[in-house]
């Protein structure tokens, strides 16, 4: 049995589509309802709806083989997981933003309001930047309308909640997108199972 943890949601929804597309279908997740897991045992999966940052904790200890999480999780967590595939799904990028025109002129340390902290640590320190982190858990954009911080590290997709706040990008940090990623415990019990989804999965990504 494969065990494969999905990100609830729209994105969700893509990923499972993806799947059902390389032969992984489970049709009782299309149905209405509530329900978290679904089996399939004539071919032996079964698959969960888990809360998008969730996911890799799942598969990190074992409770999915695999699962499917947004780059940007990775980046921030560090889970001790494999990532086997980009499924180029999700597509977005972390970005730093603030107010239109704002300029650093690095005479003091900058506030940066975010819920990626590791990310943001590890961007400014590479710049050798000192920065006063305010962590924050959602609506990020407020911050530097609100004098709170000077700028934001967050997720960019459309670019509309960062034009309607009168923000704007002002550096790329990297670009995210779902990633597949195994359990290492898993990976060499279920090699030839998960070696050919992988491979099935990789035959419909867009490049
Ligand atoms: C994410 C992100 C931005 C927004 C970006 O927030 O934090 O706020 O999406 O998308 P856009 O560029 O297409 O406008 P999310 O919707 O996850 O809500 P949050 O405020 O709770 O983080």
């Amino acid at each position: 049995m494969l065990n494969i943890a999905l990100p609830k949601g729209r994105l969700g929804e893509k990923v499972y589509d993806l799947f059902e597309r390389a032969g992984y279908a489970c049709p009782a997740i299309r149905e209405p309802g509530r329900r978290l897991i679904f089996e399939n045992e004539s071919l032996g999966l079964r698959y969960f709806w888990v809360k998008p940052s969730d996911v890799a904790i799942y598969v990190q200890r074992g409770a999915a083989d695999l699962g499917v999480a947004g780059k940007d999780i990775l980046l921030e967590y560090e889970p001790e997981v494999y990532e086997l595939l980009d499924l180029g799904l999700g597509k977005c990028r972390m970005a730093v933003a603030g107010r239109r025109g704002f300029y650093d002129s690095g005479e003091r340390t900058l506030k940066v309001a975010t819920k990626f902290q590791n990310i943001a640590s590890r961007y400014y320190a590479a710049q050798s930047r000192d920065i006063d982190l305010i962590p924050l858990n959602g609506s990020i954009e407020l911050a530097p309308i609100l004098g709170l911080s000077d700028v934001i590290v967050d997720i960019v997709e459309t670019g509309t909640t960062l034009k309607e706040n009168d923000l704007e990008v002002l550096a790329e940090v990297v670009p995210i997108s779902a990633r597949l990623i195994a359990n290492k415990a898993a990976y060499p019990f279920k090699t030839k199972e998960i070696t050919e989804l992988t491979e099935k999965l990789k035959g419909l990504v867009q490049r």
